[in-house]
């Protein structure tokens, strides 16, 4: 199986980020963070760093997977954030296989109403995640569904068409799950958005058949790397101490490029994981945070840019880049190569013209000076992919702790959560 292959273009290494050799406050952070790793490791299922390790995930996903394929002819999933977003990664990168998953991760009416609409649900299966339970978002698509799933099941069929992820018996959706006799597949210790490799990812990505054991191979030989006492071969602790530095240095707007449809619902799932742990108060009350942008080659050449590439000096890129891509699509036949516009394009490919832009494009960057990194992965390589989820979710957790932030927790949502559910009582 192809490795991940780094490419590192000045991101760890430029005069952004100040003296390779870290301070000894970063070194006795690194320290630390090298034993934490350990002991994540150690504690199996009860750390995102422990995934790879444990085979009980797995298991259980690919015992509910065949279950599902069973009863079902397709699976709905309904989850937000962190319930979600790992799953839809996976899915559109490793695959959406020859089984239908439907994910639904928002209340908008229109869209749910639609989603769901004439569904029959003696042929489908309902996943309901939501770690804590309480969900306002996900507790209202499953009470809105439960009739017509009840009108078409009956209480007993129900049981079979169902299952719910959850960590909290007592939660909301505990609760719920347990008067209605449907099963609970236990949720693992780890935060929503560090979930990707549990059965919160997995099991949505075995029923619509990525290879979950070459997954989770590539997550756990990446995270070995991660734990290499030497900065040089640890590419985790490198990374990370360039995150603070870029951070300290106001390089913290972190922008992810993916070159390759597939690929673009990585920087989404990077894009909450790196919001959610990293922007917020240190103990002092100080704010902290890189703030992630999601960004889409070759369209949002046509539409970003311009800002990247003559605007403030306080951006650094991350490309993911669809190996192989280049040498795919259809001809541009030689017709009116007599006009300058359509000459260069004469007798290329459309993947050699993305390759061009790809390359164009980070070369202008790399050329203007700012912090470059690329990731070149294949999607369907799903390998390659647990190597990517490890390092970035390492890179979030180690810069976190430069940082002197918890990135496990998420205070700052709370407020709009109590907000909102004022409005409620008010209408
Ligand atoms: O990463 C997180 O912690 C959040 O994005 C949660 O996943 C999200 O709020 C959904 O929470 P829950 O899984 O409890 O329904």
């Amino acid at each position: 199986m192809k490795k991940l292959a780094l490419e590192d273009q000045g991101f760890t290494h430029s005069n952004h980020i100040g003296p390779a050799e870290p301070t000894p406050e970063e070194q006795t952070i690194l320290e630390a963070q090298l034993r934490q790793l350990a002991a994540w490791k150690a504690s199996g299922n009860n750390a995102f760093f422990g995934l790879p390790f444990v085979k009980g995930e797995m298991k259980k996903a690919l015992t509910w997977a065949k279950r599902i394929r069973k009863r079902a002819k397709q699976l709905v999933v309904f989850g937000i954030g962190g319930s979600s977003l790992g799953a839809e990664m996976l899915l559109d990168v490793l695959g959406k296989g020859d089984f239908p998953v439907m994910l639904n991760d928002n209340v908008d009416p229109e869209t749910l109403a639609h989603n769901l609409e004439g569904i029959d649900w003696r042929e489908t299966f309902l996943l309901v995640v939501s770690k804590s339970g309480g969900t306002a978002e996900t507790l209202s698509q499953l009470l809105t569904t439960l009739p017509a799933m009840e009108k078409q099941l009956g209480r007993k069929g129900l049981r079979k068409q169902m299952a719910a992820i959850t960590e909290n018996p007592d939660g909301a959706l505990g609760l719920i799950a347990h008067d209605l006799k449907i099963p609970i597949i236990v949720h693992p210790h780890v935060g929503g958005r560090f979930s990707v490799l549990s059965v919160v990812g997995l099991l949505p990505g075995a029923v619509a058949g990525a290879n979950i054991k070459q997954l989770l191979k590539g997550a756990a030989a990446m995270a070995q790397r991660c734990m290499e006492p030497e900065l040089a071969d640890n590419p985790a602790m490198q990374m990370s101490l360039a995150q603070h530095r870029m951070a300290q240095k106001s390089r913290n707007i972190s922008v992810q490029m993916a070159y390759g449809d597939r690929l673009c619902k990585i920087p989404q799932w990077y894009a909450q994981l790196w919001a959610e742990s990293l922007g917020k108060q240190t103990e002092n009350g100080e704010a902290r945070g890189l703030t992630p942008v999601a960004a889409r080659g070759v369209t949002d050449q046509h539409s970003q840019l311009q800002l990247y590439a003559e605007g403030p000096a306080d951006k650094q890129f991350t490309f993911l880049h669809h190996d192989g891509l280049g040498s795919q699509g259809m001809t541009i036949p030689p017709r009116y190569s007599e006009i300058p516009a359509v000459k260069p394009l004469s007798g290329r490919t459309t993947g050699q013209l993305f390759e061009a832009e790809f390359k164009g494009t980070r070369d202008a960057l790399i050329h203007s000076n700012a912090p470059v990194r690329t990731f070149h992965l294949q999607p369907g390589n799903a390998y390659a992919l647990g190597e990517l989820i490890i390092l970035l979710e390492t890179e979030t957790a180690i810069t976190g702790a430069l940082m002197k932030i918890d990135p496990f927790d998420q205070p700052g949502v709370e407020d709009s959560k109590v907000r909102a559910r004022q409005y409620l009582a008010e209408m």
